[in-house]
């Protein structure tokens, strides 16, 4: 159970993110759902009825992401975790022979701020926060648990910019672990495998079934839920801290 939890979840209005907001309230927690103003935060929200609130957020924004913080404090009392899930993918090779045009640098400076510099700037503005907190009988404030991707370690073609930004991700990982240590705060990133999630449902069902083949056990696409089951396991494993755990069924992408 969740029931002291308070958790802030980016992304939390589709797939990944919107997985954790769902399993998290039914587990008792208090929920600030943190996702752009153009996405269906609201709706998710008013489904929930008051166990989580929307605050239309971009994660890259200092103003909006202090202020999603403000209503965790003012509607909630405190933060006790963080679900990092906002992210954007893009798919491009890093130089096209075909056209003779090398990858746009202005996509791959996106993809690094919105997955990487965004995941950063929740982390470093939401540390604070969580610091206020009582420590439990183990000197626990509060867990950051950030997404980046198995395209961290094995990218495929045309993923340069996407690997980049979630190898970001792994790599701050420890760091920041040794960071908050002293605070009682724990890091820990999950890197999912292939779920079923907006994102891969705009592939034709043709696409989506040869990757779920790629898939050694079992060979369908992850859940979200079971990504939230982990997210809620990493909260409440006081010993998880400062490494990233592959959530993928085996999978190891080819080339
Ligand atoms: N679905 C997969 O197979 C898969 C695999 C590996 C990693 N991931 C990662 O998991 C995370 C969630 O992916 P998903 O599949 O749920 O995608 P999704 O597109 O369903 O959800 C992503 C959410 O992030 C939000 N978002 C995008 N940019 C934002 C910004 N600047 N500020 C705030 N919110 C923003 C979107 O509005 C959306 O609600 C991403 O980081 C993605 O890279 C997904």
């Amino acid at each position: 159970m969740l029931k002291n939890t308070v958790a802030l979840v980016t992304g939390g209005a589709s797939g990944l993110g919107r997985g954790t907001v769902q399993r998290f309230v039914k587990q008792g927690a208090k929920v600030v759902i943190a996702d752009l103003p153009s996405s269906k935060g609201q709706e998710l929200a008013d489904e929930l009825r008051g166990q989580a609130v929307f605050a239309p957020t971009d994660v890259t924004s200092t103003e909006d992401v202090t202020n999603a913080l403000k209503l965790a404090k003012d509607k909630f009392g405190k933060l006790t975790s963080v679900v990092n899930a906002a992210g954007i993918a893009v798919a491009f090779k890093t130089y096209n022979f075909n056209k003779n045009e090398p990858h746009h640098l202005d996509d791959f400076v996106k993809v690094i701020t919105v997955n990487t510099i965004g995941t950063f700037n929740v982390i470093r503005l939401a540390a604070g926060l969580i610091g206020e907190n009582t420590p439990n009988e183990d000197g626990e404030r509060g867990v950051i648990i950030n997404t980046a991707s198995v395209a961290a370690f094995d990218g495929q073609v045309g993923q340069a910019a996407y690997s980049a930004s979630k190898g970001g991700i792994v790599g701050m990982t420890l760091p920041i672990a040794r960071d908050l240590s002293k605070h009682g705060i724990r890091v820990v990133t999950i890197a999912p495998g292939l779920f079923d999630t907006p994102l891969l449902q705009a592939l034709p069902d043709k696409v989506r079934n040869f990757l779920s083949k790629t898939i050694p056990f079992p060979q369908r696409l992850g859940k979200p839920d079971e990504y939230a089951q982990l997210a809620q396991h990493i909260i409440e494993n006081p010993l998880l801290n400062g490494e990233t755990i592959r959530l993928d069924g085996a999978l190891r992408m080819p080339a």
